[in-house]
């Protein structure tokens, strides 16, 4: 009782230093002469301010996306992806062990690990659903899981664990701040020799030929029954949005043209978030000729050599609930033998609407 009292009163003390850091900064920074002194170079102030922002918004996107009933069912609806974690915390959660789920959501995972026998499960989120994870608990008897709610960047404890859960995967892997929150969790609480439950990813980007019948064209691509609509490339829209799609389903996708290989491979037991750089650069030899219409986003977890959860559009067993993405081009035709050269550039990883993307061809070896 006075333990938890007192990891309260710390949580919220440390939750109150970095509002009142905030507002400081904020408040410094309106002042430019003082902003300059404080931060020296100011375009290099701003753009700090700027990321703060960015993830302030993100946070309370997040916050409101996952309290309502819709989003927690299609997760746990997904059979692939409960599969994936039952079995992964069903190995890596030892009888005995300190547990932090991050981002408990309806509390599914710390069940899991409180099954798996844990002595103390710190059940996470931020969200108003953590007053159903509660109801839930007590429904199915679940004991030795504390909910608490916060983020977990405010989140401390006096000793270590011996495992971090999350789910924290966007579409485009990387939108949910899953890299500074983990890490950030990793560096804080975790003890030397801890597991983190998944921590191994790989991040595709795989040039494809959308389905002739599901294909949009760019605008300017368009000639319909005669009327042209090729003098609007001048007018090409400046938002990067425009150059995605953002609801893709498994079904708009005929063939990648390539080998589908990892783009960058992770592990979040050792990533440093300055390893992942800022520019992918991706080569396919074409096998499946046709059409390139844009490059597929979509990731694998993994956990050892034999469980995976997959997004991918061409895999039979994908989690059905993560949607993919598609990366836009003209279409052009390619042939058997020709290579394709992708670069990605991405200003910050957990951004995509801030990628951007370009290819070029060559005749391949
Ligand atoms: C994708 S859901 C996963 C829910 C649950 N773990 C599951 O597997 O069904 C992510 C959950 O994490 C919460 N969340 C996201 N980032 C968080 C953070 N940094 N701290 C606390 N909760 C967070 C969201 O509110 C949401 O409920």
């Amino acid at each position: 009782m006075f333990f938890t009292l007192l990891r309260r009163l710390t949580a919220g003390s440390f939750a109150f230093f970095r509002r009142v850091l905030r507002w400081g900064g904020a408040w410094v920074q309106a002042r430019p002469a003082l902003a300059a002194w404080v931060y020296g170079d100011p375009q290099e102030a701003e753009r700090v301010s700027e990321a703060e922002l960015a993830e302030e918004n993100y946070r309370d996107f997040n916050h409101h996306y996952f309290a309502g009933f819709g989003e927690q069912e299609k997760m746990l609806a997904d059979g692939p992806r409960m599969a994936f974690y039952a079995a992964a915390v069903a190995r890596r959660v030892r009888p005995g062990d300190r547990v932090i789920d991050l981002g408990t959501g309806t509390g599914i995972l710390s069940a899991f690990a409180a099954n798996s026998g844990a002595a103390r499960v710190y059940a996470l989120d931020h969200s108003d659903i953590l007053k159903q994870a509660r109801r839930l608990a007590e429904a199915n008897g679940l004991a030795g899981v504390e909910f608490i709610a916060t983020h977990s960047r405010d989140f401390t404890l006096p000793e270590r664990v011996d495992v971090i859960l999350h789910e924290q995967m966007g579409d485009y892997l990387f939108d949910e701040a899953m890299v500074p929150n983990v890490i950030d969790l990793r560096e804080r609480l975790l003890r030397p020799g801890g597991v983190i439950v998944p921590s191994c990813f790989e991040f595709y980007c795989e040039p494809a030929k959308v389905r002739d019948e599901r294909r949009i064209p760019f605008l300017w691509e368009l000639n319909v029954r005669g009327y042209d609509y090729a003098c609007l490339e001048d007018d090409r829209p400046e938002n990067p949005n425009y150059y995605r799609h953002i609801g893709c389903d498994p079904g708009m996708i005929e063939h990648f043209l390539g080998l589908a290989a990892p783009a960058l491979k992770i592990d979040l037991m050792t990533l440093r978030p300055d390893e992942m750089g800022r520019e992918l650069k991706i080569v396919r030899k074409v096998v499946n000729p046709g059409r390139l219409d844009g490059f597929v986003v979509y990731f694998r977890a993994l956990e050892g050599d034999d469980l995976a959860l997959s997004s991918s559009p061409l895999d039979a067993g994908r989690a059905p609930h993560w949607g993919f993405r598609i990366l836009r081009t003209e279409a052009a035709e390619f042939t058997a033998g020709e290579e394709i050269t992708l670069t990605l550039r991405v200003g910050s990883w957990a951004e995509p609407g801030g990628w951007s993307w370009s290819w070029t061809r060559s005749a391949g070896g």
